[in-house]
Parts: structure tokens; C-alpha cells; sequence
């Protein structure tokens, strides 16, 4: 249930937002560090055309969708033609290529839900995720790319939440807590919910892209550089932002009741999507809807205990923005 309590934001937050915004500066990536990047597509590009001369690579996640920081790793999509049946193939295939090219720790890994190879790249020395034809990860990785360009608050706010995130150790689907594009998401439909609005909802509006995946239409509004001053009336400052994202999270969200839905710009309920009874392992404690494969909550992992962990973080988050002198310390403290 939710334990809704209403708590006037103190009057001095703002003073926080020089503070913030030079915290994001560090952490958006340097020239340096996206050049390097571009070098191991390279290499990596070279390496796997002698094998599969008509493969393409895509680049997704936070290298692509611009959510990405200096401590990011570099997810690859591997397009190729073949049988879904044949991945672990031409995973351990792969996985024998890179290793005889000169990447470093390959490790080819079938045992997961989504089949990768992961490996060390020498010159840079990132850590690099290979996936083969996850359509639905190119496609979402686009659609926050999109969302990022409508209004910088956006980023400001996932990467200060990304890093909050993984300082508290909350940042870890296999031990029950979110991963990074969960929490993209939720700082997007924040932003969607707020009065008035700071990002628009993209899939609500007229479709100006579409790609189909696995026979569902990815589609929506992607000409965004029509949007530019879509947020501009509202005025809130990352710091307001940020204590309001907390503060929701912590109280005023209805954990027993609703999903968070990117794809409608609010929040729906747990019963519309028939997300009320466990099935499997998917417990469904926090909702958050994927923007194109409706069916998957991203909140599946957690668990009764890492709800529990995750609600006292917010609610942690929230008490020290609402009351301590220097905010940034104790938020960033590592656990
Ligand atoms: P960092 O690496 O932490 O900076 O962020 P990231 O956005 O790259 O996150 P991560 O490496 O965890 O995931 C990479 C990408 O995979 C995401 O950006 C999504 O595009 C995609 N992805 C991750 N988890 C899911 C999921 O559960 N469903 C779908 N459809 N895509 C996912
Ligand atoms: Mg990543």
C-alpha cells in the first residue's frame, strides 16, 4: 500500500542545483571517452565481418541512448540471419573470434535469458556486452535517445538518479533491485506527470517512426526537434526535481495499485494489465511497464525483501534532501 504523507518541500532546495548541475557535468562522458568508444566499435566491427561478412552491429543501451556516463559499459546488437535456435552457435562462434582476435576475459554466456558474449576491450579497457538480434532493446534505445532531446532536465535527472542508484547499491537486476533503463523510465513518466508538463508522451501522439519487432509495431512521434520548448513552462529546477522524484517514490506512489506506463504518459492500474497475482517467479511489488513489449514489467526481479530495500532508499533519499544542510554527501554516500 502506500503510505501517502504530505510534506511541504523546504523553501531553500534550489540552493542545490549548482551543486547538482556541476554533479552531472562530471558525469556526462568526456570527447575522450566516446572516441574511445567508436575505436572498439571499430575494431569489434572488423573482427566479426571476416566471420559474418552481412552482419551489422548496433549500438544500444547507454552508449546510444545518451544516458550513458563514464562508468557505462558498451552494449553491442549483433544483426545477423539466422534461427533463433542457432544464438548459442553463433555466441560461442563468436565468442572464439573475439578471443583469437585479442579481446580480453571473452566469456560466451548461455545460461542467461538473453544469450551475450562479454568481454574486456584492451585498448580502452571497457566492458562489452554482445546480444544477438534483441530488436526491442535497438528500438527502446531510441525512443530515450528521442525523449533525452526534448528537455535536459531529463538527463540531469537520470544521470544524478543512475548514480544515486549505484553508490546505494540499487542498480543490480541479478541481486533484485533495477536496472538502469528501469529507472530511465521512471524518470521519464515523472517528467510526463508533472504541472505542467516537461516531456510529452511520444507514443500518444501521431507515429512518425515505426518498427516492427517480433510482429509488434514499435511506433511513435519521433521528430522531437519539433518539441524543443515543450517543457518550457514549467520552471522547476533539478533540484526541485530531484526531491519531487524522491519524494514520490518514497510516499506518494501506490505501490499495491498502479504501473508506471511510459507508453501512456500516467500511471494505469495493476488489474487492467493483469499484473495482480504472482506468476513464476514475477511478483510484480513495483510496476514498470516496457514502453513496447507491454507484457514485461521491469519491476519483475524485485522481490519482497529488495522492496522493501528499495522503499527505505527513496524514503533515506527524500528525508535527506528534505532535511540536511549539504544534501550531496550523505545522498551519494556508498552503503
Ligand atoms: P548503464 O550500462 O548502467 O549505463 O545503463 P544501460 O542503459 O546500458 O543499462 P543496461 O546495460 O542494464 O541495459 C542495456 C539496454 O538493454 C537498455 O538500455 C535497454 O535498451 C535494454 N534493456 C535492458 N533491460 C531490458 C529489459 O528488461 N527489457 C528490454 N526490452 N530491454 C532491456
Ligand atoms: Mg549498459
Amino acid at each position: 500500500g502506500t503510505r501517502r504523507r504530505w510534506v511541504e518541500r523546504r523553501h531553500d532546495i534550489d540552493a542545490f542545483t549548482p551543486g547538482l548541475l556541476s554533479l552531472y557535468e562530471s558525469l556526462k562522458p568526456s570527447e575522450e571517452h566516446k572516441a574511445k568508444q567508436r575505436q572498439l566499435i571499430e575494431s569489434l566491427t572488423k573482427s566479426v565481418i571476416k566471420e559474418w561478412p552481412n552482419a551489422q552491429l548496433h549500438l544500444y543501451g547507454s552508449c546510444a541512448n545518451s544516458f550513458g556516463t563514464s562508468h557505462s559499459d558498451v552494449d553491442v546488437c549483433f544483426e545477423i540471419d539466422i534461427a533463433s535456435e542457432d544464438t548459442a552457435q553463433v555466441v560461442l562462434t563468436l565468442a572464439g573470434t573475439l578471443h583469437k582476435d585479442g579481446f580480453h576475459n571473452v566469456e560466451p554466456i548461455t545460461s542467461a535469458r538473453v544469450q551475450i558474449v562479454r568481454m574486456t576491450d584492451p585498448g580502452s579497457g571497457f566492458s562489452c556486452d554482445i546480444c544477438i538480434n534483441k530488436f526491442f532493446a535497438v528500438a527502446n534505445t531510441k525512443l530515450l535517445k528521442d525523449y533525452a532531446q526534448i528537455d535536459e532536465r531529463l538527463l540531469q535527472l537520470a544521470l544524478i538518479v543512475k548514480h544515486w542508484a549505484k553508490l546505494r547499491g540499487v542498480n543490480e537486476t541479478f541481486r533484485g533491485t533495477l536496472s538502469s533503463y528501469a529507472y530511465v523510465l521512471m524518470c521519464i513518466s515523472f517528467l510526463q506527470q508533472r504541472e505542467p508538463k516537461i516531456l510529452p508522451c511520444l507514443q500518444a501522439m501521431e507515429p512518425t517512426y515505426i518498427m516492427v519487432v517480433d510482429g509488434t509495431e514499435c511506433a511513435y512521434f519521433d521528430e522531437v526537434h519539433q518539441l524543443q520548448d515543450f517543457g518550457a513552462e514549467n520552471k522547476e529546477s533539478i533540484a526541485e526535481l530531484l526531491w519531487a522524484f524522491f519524494h514520490y517514490w518514497a510516499f506518494d506512489h501506490d505501490y499495491r495499485n498502479d504501473v508506471i506506463s511510459v507508453r501512456t504518459g500516467n500511471t494505469i492500474s495493476k488489474q487492467e494489465k493483469n499484473w495482480t497475482t504472482r506468476v513464476g517467479n514475477d511478483r510484480h511489488l513495483i510496476c514498470i511497464e516496457d514502453p513496447f513489449e507491454t507484457s514485461h514489467d521491469l519491476g519483475r526481479v524485485v522481490d519482497r525483501q529488495t522492496i522493501r530495500i528499495l522503499r527505505e532508499e527513496f524514503e533515506r533519499a527524500a528525508s535527506i534532501l528534505q532535511y540536511d544542510d549539504d544534501p550531496c554527501v550523505a545522498l551519494f554516500e556508498p552503503y
